[in-house]
């Protein structure tokens, strides 16, 4: 059964439900082992699958664990994912702005991967901040503050937990078939009534190809319709990191400043707005404009930062505390001209390097370094001007600008 089933894929062919039930819960119980899982999705991701195996797979993660369910919290719940990006630090923005608008936030967020930073150990930086708060815990914090932003409990689809670390490790992440699997269980598991789904694009994202974002959107609205959820989606660029900062202290104290509207006009505040549209949108069923109007008023009145500061109160962490590194190494511009490009993938690499990110499982984040860029796309810069600032405890990798930067 198992051999056939993998030869089966391996030419093409599609699984039936009963195939995939099989296999990947056999994975998830010990009786199919990492080299014949390795294998099926290898096949998964040079053959890929057919729509309705790609419900049947989302359906099998989804019965892995549980199901959460917040009917009795009033409102439209609308949640939203990323799949992933340099400097994405939108959910600490969107949540508390959405939120403050009356639609209830109950946001499960993930740690980083790969070079990818995780919302969670973002929020993690803010000392004392609990991340891992119980099923009581949320409904508690939701019904008083309206917003709650935590880690993905161990009984969520436990079979993505598991295929997930193996995709990391087998080369078979960039696969539109287990991407729109994985998100959606999680997102259907977590009991939202409607998703937003920022899908990103680019040298810093795992889909390279605006095609191929398209059509993940396309199964992923599918498969929101099989569960009776509006999906809507946003296809954003990643092909630069999103705002100033990339790691993790960093990134909250910038997401601090866009929602007390210190910063403006850039790639990640544009984001924001977009994104936070969406979700008002959604959750309170009116025009994209109307929503708009409401999500810059959040901002101007100060309503969203109070929100935000709500929930970090409420969860335990102190913003005074937030601290980036001393020591801070700076790359100068050799010549002048105007930034066409910053290349996230190559900054997402040295941000890990100083140790923003893991690049094993068991190595420790360091939350107080990463980069601030000083100047971004479309910004003038003379010689000798600061580009970026490198916050460090570390020896500073080696830096190529011209690999990062185009300057015409
Ligand atoms: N994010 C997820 O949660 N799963 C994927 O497969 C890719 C991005």
């Amino acid at each position: 059964m198992i051999l056939e089933i993998i030869n089966k894929k391996r030419i093409g062919k599609e699984l039936s439900y009963k195939e995939i039930d099989y296999f990947f819960n056999g994975y998830l119980n010990g009786v199919i082992t990492d080299y014949q899982m390795s294998s099926l999705l290898m096949a998964i991701c040079i053959n890929g699958m057919t729509d309705e195996e790609i419900f049947a797979l989302t359906k099998v993660f989804i019965d892995s664990g549980d199901v959460l369910d917040f009917s009795d919290i009033p409102g439209i719940k609308v949640d939203k994912h990323s799949t992933g990006g340099i400097g994405d630090k939108t959910t600490l923005v969107i949540a508390p702005i959405v939120a403050s608008l009356g639609v209830p936030v109950i946001k499960m967020s993930g740690r980083g991967l790969g070079y990818t930073g995780g919302t969670i150990d973002k929020l993690e930086s803010i000392k004392g901040f609990k991340v891992d708060l119980s099923d009581e815990e949320i409904l508690d914090q939701v019904r008083k503050i309206n917003l709650v932003v935590t880690g993905q409990t161990a009984d969520l689809v436990p079979l993505d937990k598991v295929i997930y670390a193996l995709r990391d490790v087998t080369g078979t992440v960039s696969s539109i078939p287990l991407i729109a699997s994985s998100v959606m269980s999680k997102k259907i598991a977590s009991g939202a009534d409607k998703i937003l789904i920022d899908i990103k694009v680019g040298n810093g994202a795992l889909l390279q190809k605006r095609e191929e974002a398209k059509k993940l959107s396309e199964i992923m609205i599918k498969i929101g319709e099989v569960y009776h959820k509006e999906v809507r989606t946003i296809i954003s660029d990643m092909n630069a990191p999103l705002g100033r900062c990339i790691g993790n202290s960093l990134e909250v104290l910038e997401a601090i400043d866009v929602l007390k509207g210190r910063e403006k006009d850039n790639n990640f505040v544009d984001l924001c707005y977009k994104l936070a549209t969406e979700m008002v949108s959604m959750g309170k069923e009116i025009t994209k404009k109307e929503a708009y109007y409401l999500v810059l008023e959040s901002i101007n009145s100060g309503e969203a930062y109070k929100k935000f500061l709500e929930m970090v109160g409420m969860q335990g962490g102190d913003i005074a505390k937030i601290k980036v590194s001393e020591k801070t190494y700076k790359i100068k511009s050799s010549s002048n001209g105007i930034i066409t490009k910053i290349n996230a993938l190559e900054m997402g690499k040295i941000s890990l390097a100083l140790g923003a990110g893991k690049l094993n499982k068991d190595d420790k984040l360091d939350y107080s370094v990463g980069i601030v860029l000083n100047k971004l796309i479309g910004d003038t810069v003379k010689k000798g001007e600061v580009l970026a600032t490198f916050y460090t405890n570390k020896k500073i990798p080696e830096i190529k600008i011209e690999n990062i930067y185009k300057i015409n």
